[in-house]
């Protein structure tokens, strides 16, 4: 099987660009879930204290076997946690639950642009936590342009990726266009709509004609747009499924029949409007 593509950050640090999400996998369920995608071959891992879930994505590498500079794992600052010794004490608790020494991207997960801590004083922690040398790199979650932009303006480090929503019903070529403009990453957050793309004619007619599921040809989009993705499943089959992106590809006209199909349609919340803390 073809191997994954990486792609550079603007630190230098390599990011493999394919990864495994584990949102809504259950806690109790996490390390068999890991372990499986490890097992297939994937060495990204998506998590958030949010999720409820890392102590088991830290169980699952180290039983793996796999040398712990191999598997590249994210995770993300709460909504509760914005003020700074509060985001310094749950980057502290999140490299606990893992068992790890070290992340190597570390987010804030939403901006929350509503709530009594400024975001951008946010990123200063983050950025203390960057100086520390216990995350290889930081970004960010949900930060529209404008978001960004006031970040630029109060802060050193410029962040290394934004992770948002991005399917074929929502293409955010706007946010991928300043991104890169900025030398920041997009990863694609719920790559497939949480399957609601998968049943799209035009989606299930290119599969058909190229002998690929719906998945692959919507990963596979994603991937040719340059952009990291991290699909998440409890099946092996479809983790197995979901990995097999790199020994075929979506021809010029099936990429803009696949970018066709955006209309602006959000599953999750809208940044803008966001801002919920949990207690
Ligand atoms: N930063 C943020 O705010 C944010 C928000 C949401 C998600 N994320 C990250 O993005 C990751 C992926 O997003 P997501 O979990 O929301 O959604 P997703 O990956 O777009 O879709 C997952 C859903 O699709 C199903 N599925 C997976 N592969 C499939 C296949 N090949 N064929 C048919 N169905 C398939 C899964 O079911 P089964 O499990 O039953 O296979 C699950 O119900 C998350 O796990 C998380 O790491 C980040």
């Amino acid at each position: 099987m073809a191997s994954v593509p990486t792609i550079r950050l603007n630190n230098g640090v390599e990011i493999p660009q394919l990864g495994f999400g584990v949102y809504q996998v259950p806690p109790e369920d996490t390390a068999e879930a890991v372990s499986a995608a490890l097992e297939i071959g994937y060495r990204h891992i998506d998590t958030a204290e949010m999720y409820r879930n890392e102590k088991g994505v830290g169980k699952a590498v180290a039983r793996s076997g796999i040398d712990r500079g191999e598997v590249f794992v994210t995770s993300k600052l709460n909504n509760g946690f914005h003020r700074r010794d509060d985001a310094l004490r749950a980057f502290d608790q999140s490299l606990a639950d893992l068992g790890f020494e070290y992340l190597d991207l570390f987010l804030i997960h939403w901006p929350l642009p509503g709530i009594d801590v400024d975001y951008v004083e946010t990123w200063k922690a983050m950025e203390e936590i960057y100086a520390s040398g216990r995350t290889r790199a930081i970004g960010v979650s949900n930060f529209k342009p404008h978001h960004l932009r006031r970040l630029f303006g109060g802060t050193e480090v410029r962040p290394a990726v934004n992770q948002i929503e991005v399917h074929p019903y929502l293409a955010q070529d706007d946010v991928r266009a300043f991104d890169a403009d900025h030398e920041i990453v997009t990863e694609a957050w719920s790559p497939i709509a949480q399957g609601k793309v998968l049943g799209d004619p035009a989606v299930v007619a290119i599969a058909e004609r190229l002998d690929r599921t719906p998945a692959q040809v919507v990963l596979r989009w994603h991937v040719q747009r340059g952009d990291v993705v991290f699909p998440k499943s409890v099946s092996p089959e479809r983790m197995r499924e979901n990995f097999a992106l790199f020994d075929f590809e979506l021809s010029r006209d099936d990429m803009a029949t696949v970018t066709g199909l955006d209309r602006g349609e959000r599953t999750g919340p809208d940044p803008d409007t966001f801002n919920h803390v949990a207690s």
